[in-house]
């Protein structure tokens, strides 16, 4: 029998036997101190001499960092300690003496292409727990939000003789002696299934073969898609709303831990989780992206400039006081000087972010006051009209040029398609696209040709709108940007166990 840290809080006071790893050790003359994780938490276990004699001492004394290892021993509260406890150690079993784990530093001294080879590792470290902890909340979450609601769950095919989001980004492969893709959406099979169940959703792996090396695009990812029959995009817009703000809720409220450890501010967070999101037609976004139109009395180009400002002025700061601790440095004592070292590696890293925004900004202001009508908005554009709000919006109503064949003409208004996307703040970008369905099987037979489509591959599709055709509304959630907005973090590779993107399918 052994326990579980994650239960420790049910047996304060008792004897534990804990099986995990070694992740720091401090020792002294007599006295062994271990932070220990067990995959479900972290603890302190505390190895002494007296208690354990001898040759169990010189045992604990070889353990080395992620060695594998069984404590037993008294468990008590130690709110300083790692994970708030403490294991008094009477007793232990030395599973695995590990040698050289290269790991050694905090995740981000490392190098992030170092960390990425050697991923089957990486993931033991403290942050990437808390990451892999909130996506696998999000996942029930989401589960639970539309089971909740009466959706049926559908896997849809992997393998597709068709192309949903444009042939362009396809990983094409042959299927006995046939062309073949890799799914990018499980989208049109759904809407088959919701004609069958009325509401459906899919999660299931996605694949798109775009040569783009940024911080929110992977060849792999994973999508969930519902798709409900008898949806306008309004209705489709009021779901998508409920369900981010359920799912922001449930890690809110389930992963305080991991939130804290990842220092996640969750005001943002919180504000996502209660208040409705803004909805802005594409055409207005534009204007206001431009700086020609402000909402709430705020104007996008304004922000932009007064962020440059406020980045200046930290910069000026940093200097000053990167410059008086250089110089205060001969007069410190030992202990002193590793402090203010700290702190100056701390300010260098901040200089370094604020100084690349710096370049940035200005940049970004060009690229938005140059936005041309009918385009779609790139990283920057995204960033710099989300920055205006503190929660996410929705954009609808997009032009029809840039978005997917099935998307459902305005009515009376044909350059423009009821599409929707949904726009994360802090740059965070799009997290949800979706729209409601052209349900004419002539206009979808004329758009098939316009995208240079196959109309043989869709016969089946056609189909659905030749047999009790009806409204119906969908999304895509890409999961690895809502994990990288709730973890607050710089890139999506961080959000997925192993990731695929362009330039990496190893390890
Ligand atoms: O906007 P997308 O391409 O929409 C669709 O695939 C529709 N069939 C969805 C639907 O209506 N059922 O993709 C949907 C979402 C994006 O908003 C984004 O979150 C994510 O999928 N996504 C990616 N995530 C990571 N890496 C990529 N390369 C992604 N491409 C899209
Ligand atoms: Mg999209």
């Amino acid at each position: 029998m052994h326990h579980y840290i994650s239960d420790f809080r049910k047996h304060i006071g008792h004897e534990v036997t804990v099986k995990g790893w070694v992740i720091n050790i401090r020792t002294s003359k007599t006295n062994c101190f271990f932070d220990f994780r067990d995959g479900t938490g972290f603890t302190q276990c505390v190895v002494s001499l007296e208690n354990v004699g001898e040759e169990a001492f010189e045992a604990a004394k070889s353990l080395t960092l992620e060695s594998s290892v069984a404590f037993t021993g008294i468990l008590i509260r130690n709110e300083k300690n790692l994970g708030g406890y403490e294991i008094q150690v009477n007793k232990l079993h030395i599973y695995h003496l590990s040698e050289g784990y290269p790991i050694t530093k905090e995740d981000k001294e490392m190098g992030v292409d170092f960390l990425s080879d050697k991923r089957h590792l990486w993931l033991r470290s403290r942050r990437q727990w808390a990451i892999m902890r909130v996506r696998n909340e999000l996942i029930m979450s989401i589960h639970d939000f539309f089971q909740n609601e009466g959706f049926v769950q559908m896997d849809a095919p992997i393998l597709t003789g068709n192309a949903c989001e444009g042939t362009t980004d396809l990983f094409a492969t042959e299927f006995f002696g046939r062309d073949a893709y890799l799914s990018q959406s499980g989208q049109l099979y759904g809407e088959a299934m919701a004609m069958a169940m009325n509401k459906i959703y899919t999660f299931g792996p996605t694949f798109r073969a775009e040569k783009s090396n940024t911080p929110r695009h992977l060849s792999e990812f994973w999508m969930i898609e519902p798709e409900m029959a008898f949806y306008t995009n309004e209705d489709n817009m009021n779901l998508i709303e409920r369900f981010i703000q359920h799912v922001i809720g449930r890690v809110l409220f389930r992963c305080r831990t991991e939130l804290e450890t990842l220092e996640r501010d969750v005001t943002g967070l919180q504000k996502a989780a209660t208040r409705n999101f803004p909805r802005i037609q594409y055409v207005d976004a534009i204007k206001i992206l431009r700086g020609e139109m402000d909402y709430n009395g705020k104007n996008c180009i304004q922000a932009q400039k007064d962020d440059l400002a406020a980045i200046e002025t930290r910069l000026q700061e940093i200097e000053a006081d990167i410059k008086a601790r250089q110089e205060a440095m001969p007069t410190l004592s030992k202990g002193q000087v590793k402090f203010y070292e700290a702190k100056i590696l701390a300010l260098q890293s901040e200089q370094r972010d604020l100084e690349e925004k710096a370049r940035n900004i200005p940049k970004w202001i060009e690229s938005a006051l140059n936005f041309e009508d009918g385009n779609d908005f790139g990283n920057s554009d995204e960033t710099v009209l989300t920055r205006i709000f503190d929660t996410p919006i929705m954009v609808f109503n997009w032009p029809t040029k840039i978005k997917s064949f099935y998307m459902k003409e305005v009515e009376g208004n044909p350059d423009y398609v009821k599409g929707v996307d949904l726009l994360a703040p802090d740059g965070f970008g799009e997290v949800v696209g979706g729209s409601e369905r052209e349900t004419d099987i002539n206009v979808l037979l004329r758009k098939i040709d316009e995208h240079g489509l196959d109309r043989n591959v869709f016969e089946w599709y056609l189909d659905l709108r030749r047999f009790g055709s009806v409204p119906h509304a969908g999304f895509g959630l890409g999961l690895e940007r809502l994990v990288r907005w709730c973890c607050n973090l710089p890139h999506v590779r961080e959000t997925i166990p192993f990731q695929r993107r362009y330039g990496r399918i190893e390890p």
